[in-house]
């Protein structure tokens, strides 16, 4: 069975041969991978995080409806610079970037709601007229969000969400259609050194000869302006954080109560990276019904729910080289605080 769009009956040209017939419609436009995301044993996966020392969670699990929605609310909050930096570097390079990247596709690598990226599937329906858009996202309410905005906006974009984890996206797409990967909002500071040199592996081996990497990186600077941007004013950060540990209760049945912990970011020089962590403020019980056990959640002790690393932008060029991406072009902001790096593939180019 070939995978057709609902609407046009076309066949989906985004995914490669061998991938194409793993993927399903789970609703207007969007595709899951058979045992994909909403497949893949989250439950175990964090009960592993968990019980490892010092014990962690992976941020992925901030997205469900309320933590996608709440993280908006992040991305306007007046110490939150990074959304409008990145979104005003873009609104005014959108069109040299589409310029300098011929490409048919634009694949967003964790793309929310899409918001900003809109700059860019601007100029590339004006540039390029028909193309289309693959969101990647391991949130449906972001995918679903970010589908009703690019149809209303853009009819000359053709919209198909991948309801998936980076890597299974990224491994199923289709090399010969020469394609634009943009990987915005700093998410790449997600990674630690490990999942990092992965990453960038898979992705430098899944792309095609005519493809491109657009990446927005966080810079090194001012660590009370870095502190600030994690821990505002109203508590909306803390609110996003602690929220994982309610669809950690969800997924697991685990019974963390948020009113036994509170919320702790600090910038460490020496890994160069934000850290966000939940504190317990008492010694608690964490049930672990699947496993018929629990662990004593000391008062004082921390969870990591996640790293935002800080890039010397010139150096992550450097070190992307590795992984086979060239640099094109170094966007940033006049205080410099933010950066749009521009890689084409650096194997020999088919015309
Ligand atoms: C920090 S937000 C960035 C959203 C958007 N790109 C922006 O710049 O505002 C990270 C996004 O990546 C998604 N995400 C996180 N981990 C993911 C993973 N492992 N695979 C796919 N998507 C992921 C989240 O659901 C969320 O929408």
């Amino acid at each position: 069975m070939s995978v057709r769009d609902q609407e046009t009956g076309n066949e989906l040209r985004i995914f490669s041969q061998t991938e194409r017939n793993r993927w399903h419609p789970i609703e207007r436009s969007i595709w899951a991978r058979d045992s994909g995301v909403a497949q893949d044993d989250a439950a175990l996966s964090i009960v592993r995080t968990l019980l490892d020392q010092p014990r962690w969670v992976e941020p992925r699990f901030l997205y469900d409806e309320r933590g996608s929605q709440l993280f908006e609310k992040v991305c306007s909050l007046p110490e939150y610079y990074l959304t409008r930096t990145e979104d005003a570097i873009l609104e005014k390079e959108a069109g040299r970037i589409i310029d300098v990247a011929p490409v048919e596709c634009v694949v967003e690598l964790g793309a929310g709601f899409s918001k900003k990226t809109a700059r860019l599937l601007k100029e590339q329906a004006r540039q390029r007229g028909r193309s289309t858009f693959a969101p990647i996202d391991v949130s449906l309410t972001a995918l679903a969000g970010s589908r009703d905005a690019v149809e209303g906006q853009f009819p000359e974009i053709d919209f198909s969400g991948l309801y998936a984890r980076y890597e299974e996206g990224i491994s199923s797409i289709e090399k010969d259609i020469p394609t634009l990967f943009a990987f915005l909002g700093s998410s790449v500071g997600n990674f630690d050194q490990l999942s990092f040199a992965r990453f960038f592996h898979l992705l430098g081996t899944s792309m095609g000869p005519n493809d491109f990497l657009l990446l927005g990186v966080d810079r090194i600077k001012e660590v009370e302006i870095l502190e600030k941007a994690y821990s505002d004013s109203q508590g909306v950060t803390a609110e996003f954080i602690l929220n994982i540990f309610t669809n950690i209760n969800r997924i697991v049945g685990t019974d963390f109560d948020l009113d036994k912990m509170q919320y702790y970011s600090w910038y460490n020089p020496q890994w160069q990276q934000m850290e966000i962590y939940a504190i317990a403020t008492s010694d608690q019980e964490i049930h672990l019904p699947s496993l018929g056990s629990a662990f004593v959640w000391k008062k004082g002790e921390r969870i990591l729910v996640e790293i935002s690393r800080k890039f010397e932008p010139e150096q992550l060029q450097q070190q992307l080289q590795f992984f086979g991406f060239k640099p094109m072009e170094h966007f940033t902001d006049s205080k410099q605080w933010f950066s749009l790096l521009l890689f084409e593939k650096a194997s020999q180019k088919v015309d």
